[in-house]
């Protein structure tokens, strides 16, 4: 099964792609926790994706149609992928079809997270993520049980430097100009879902999993 979880910055696309790895056995492929990994360790990479990741700005493409050719390439992707904050981009949607006929495999479903953008302001300035695992939490929506603990594996806990308001609100621009406008693209092949992500956590994933079968 190979999915794309669509959504604004904060929609919800880490959270839901973990619990859909759980059930699914497939991998989650995030191309910020990639550039993350990349800017963490100094690589080249790295040094030039964090100059526009600080400023909420789209990495560019050929860095990231890069990351992911390779990612899929491993061999724990022949079962199927979830594809978490890629596309983002026309040519990003371009080079993902192209490497879909390569690998003679298609896209089963794209999943719109949907979530207006007042409320996605509230759950990025409130999130706290595992600097070991990566799971998120949020401070009002979903605490740990231990102040800066990770619940999963007893990880440090830390604020993205991007999740401030203001580099949200770039985030948030690029989403809309760059982004929103692809969803004709899957609308037209019939593969896109769009659902309302503003609702309960476990809501939400019901419906994603009902979608999946
Ligand atoms: P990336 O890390 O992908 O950031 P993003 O798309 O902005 O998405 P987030 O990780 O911020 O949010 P999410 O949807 O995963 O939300 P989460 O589940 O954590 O990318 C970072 C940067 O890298 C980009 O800005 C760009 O520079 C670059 N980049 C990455 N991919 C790129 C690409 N393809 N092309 C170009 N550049 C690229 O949830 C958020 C919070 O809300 C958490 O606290 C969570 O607990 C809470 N929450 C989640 N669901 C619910 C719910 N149902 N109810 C209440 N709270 C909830």
């Amino acid at each position: 099964m190979n999915i794309i979880l669509f959504g604004a910055p904060g929609a919800g696309k880490g959270t839901q792609a973990k619990l859909i790895t759980e059930k699914y056995g497939i991998p989650q492929i995030s191309t910020g926790d990639i550039l993350r990994t990349a800017v963490d360790e100094g690589t080249s990479m790295g040094i030039e994706a964090k100059k526009y990741m600080n400023d909420g700005k789209f990495v560019p493409d050929s860095i990231i149609i890069g990351i992911i050719k390779e990612r899929l390439s491993k061999d724990d992707c022949k079962k199927g992928f979830i594809l978490d904050g890629f596309p983002r981009t026309m040519p990003q949607v371009i080079a993902l079809d192209e490497l879909m006929g390569e690998m003679n495999t298609k896209l089963n479903k794209v999943i719109s997270l949907n979530v207006p953008d007042d409320l996605i302001l509230v759950r990025v300035s409130g999130r706290k993520v595992c600097k070991n695992c990566g799971t998120s939490f949020h401070v009002k929506f979903s605490p740990p049980k231990k102040e800066n603990v990770c619940d999963v594996c007893g990880g440090e806990l830390y604020t993205r430097k991007d999740d401030n308001v203001e580099t949200v609100s770039k985030r948030l621009i690029e989403y809309h100009s760059q982004t929103v406008p692809l969803f004709n693209f899957y609308k037209d092949e019939g593969i896109l879902v769009e659902i309302d992500g503003t609702r309960n956590f476990n809501v939400v994933t019901k419906e994603i999993f009902d979608i999946l079968g």
